[in-house]
């Protein structure tokens, strides 16, 4: 799979216009300003291709990513952002519900949690969500590059206890800084991807 053959697909910001693309897609879940328009941009080794701002609540469309011609990509909007009025909130929430319970074949979430903090209760919420609805995940715990050798230690010691199933789950410390996981999330892809 050539990650450097990964284009734009296109943004959709109501349920109905999302297409039926008949190839396997893994989409990025996370609180807004997580990492996930950066993650994106890092494992494809472009600047631009995702939006990335300091202004939470930017990508409040779900967007699609094509890689190489054989899976999609699908950055959905971030949550938890207090700040967003009452409308959007609501826009967020029924796009995001169109998306997870359309008939799509979602092979993989990347689930992301800020590694700095202990997840919010958005972040449980959605995790709970995964399992309940056995949709297979993964764990991303972003931002690395903030932590000392020591916090680290007691961030990943911290979220045994606080997120749900942790130590069953697969687990990828990510930095979009360092590049730190970069290799283990294109390998990951490229499994799912290809499983037929
Ligand atoms: P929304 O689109 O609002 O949902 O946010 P997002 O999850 O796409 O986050 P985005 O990638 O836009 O990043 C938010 C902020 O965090 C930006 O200022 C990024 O530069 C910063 N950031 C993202 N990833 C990292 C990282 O690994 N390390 C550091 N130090 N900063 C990061
Ligand atoms: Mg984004």
């Amino acid at each position: 799979m050539n990650f450097n053959k990964t284009e734009f697909y296109a943004s959709y910001g109501k349920i109905e216009q999302i297409p039926e693309l008949d190839f396997p897609e893994i989409a990025f879940s996370g609180r807004s300003n997580v990492g996930k328009s950066s993650l994106i941009n890092k494992i494809f080794n472009r600047k631009n291709l995702a939006r990335v701002s300091s202004v939470p609540g930017k990508t409040a469309t779900i967007n699609f990513y094509n890689i190489d011609k054989s899976c999609f990509l699908v950055d959905l909007p971030g949550y938890g952002y207090a700040k967003i009025a009452q409308h959007d909130k609501i826009r967020w929430s029924s796009l995001i519900e169109g998306y997870l319970t359309a008939d799509r074949e979602l092979r993989l979430v990347m689930q992301l949690i800020d590694m700095r903090h202990p997840p919010s209760a958005d972040d449980i919420q959605m995790i709970d969500f995964w399992i309940e609805t056995e949709q297979p995940f993964i764990i991303v715990l972003t931002k690395a590059d903030k932590l000392s050798k020591k916090q680290r230690e007691e961030r990943l010691n911290g979220f045994k206890s606080e997120i749900p199933c942790f130590e069953d789950i697969e687990k990828v410390v990510f930095s979009a800084v360092t590049g730190e996981g970069v290799e283990q999330i294109r390998a990951i892809i490229e499994v799912v991807a290809q499983d037929n």
